[in-house]
């Protein structure tokens, strides 16, 4: 499939057939693929957490307001955490990077105050997200990414230790009357002329 079709194809699942999980192997992958995500000057401030275990992702479902069902349902809950602490990260990922990283994140990034770093960091962790939607649609598994749960019950149940959840995605395969992929509710998108420029 073409990167268009996928494109054109891929949608927020919003019901799972609680039936169908994923195999270890394509989720070996997904994990691979993940620790692959781009970020700037290679930073790679993340964490990716994998829940397959049924009672863990019923506590989840809990503190996941609307997306509860997701979570029980999907094949398996991905947790995508920040590091939380900027000099920690300043100590451990910027001392494992090439020289040249350190110069720029010193010159260009270290002077601005600590919410702005923190804000440059989570920009990294959801650029991985796009990789990922995309990954998992290239492979024929549908998710719903979700930033509308409790983050800091997250972090109290995984018990998350030095980093963050910014938020979560579910994968799985879907419901097949799942009302929301685009054959039952076609793609709502702003037209070109408001989102694309060419000069
Ligand atoms: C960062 C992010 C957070 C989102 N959070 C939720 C969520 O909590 N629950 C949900 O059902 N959909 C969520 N969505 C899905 C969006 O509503 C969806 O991507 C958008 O409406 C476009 O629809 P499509 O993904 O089906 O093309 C989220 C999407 C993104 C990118």
């Amino acid at each position: 499939m073409s990167f268009l079709d996928i494109a054109k194809s891929r949608y927020t699942t919003k019901k799972y057939d609680s039936s169908l999980k994923i195999d270890n192997a394509t989720i070996e992958k997904l994990k691979e693929i993940l620790r692959l995500s781009p970020s700037s000057i290679n930073s790679q401030p993340w964490k990716f957490t994998f829940i397959f275990d049924t009672e863990t992702k019923k506590e989840l479902a809990k503190v996941s307001y609307n997306n509860g069902s997701k979570v029980n349902d999907a094949s398996h809950v991905v947790v995508f955490s920040v590091v939380e602490d900027v000099k920690d990260f300043e100590e451990k990922n910027l001392s494992l990077l090439p020289e040249k990283a350190g110069l720029y994140y010193n010159r260009v990034l270290k002077s601005r105050n600590e919410a702005e770093i923190k804000t440059w960091l989570a920009c990294q962790v959801y650029l991985s997200l796009g990789f990922f939607l995309s990954a998992c649609a290239s492979m024929e598994i549908d998710s719903t990414p979700m930033e509308g749960i409790q983050s800091e019950e997250y972090d109290r149940i995984l018990q998350q230790d030095g980093y963050k959840t910014l938020f979560a995605v579910a994968i799985g395969y879907r419901d097949k009357e799942d009302a929301n992929q685009p054959s039952l509710t076609p793609k709502l998108r702003l037209d070109p002329e408001n989102v694309i420029r060419s000069i």
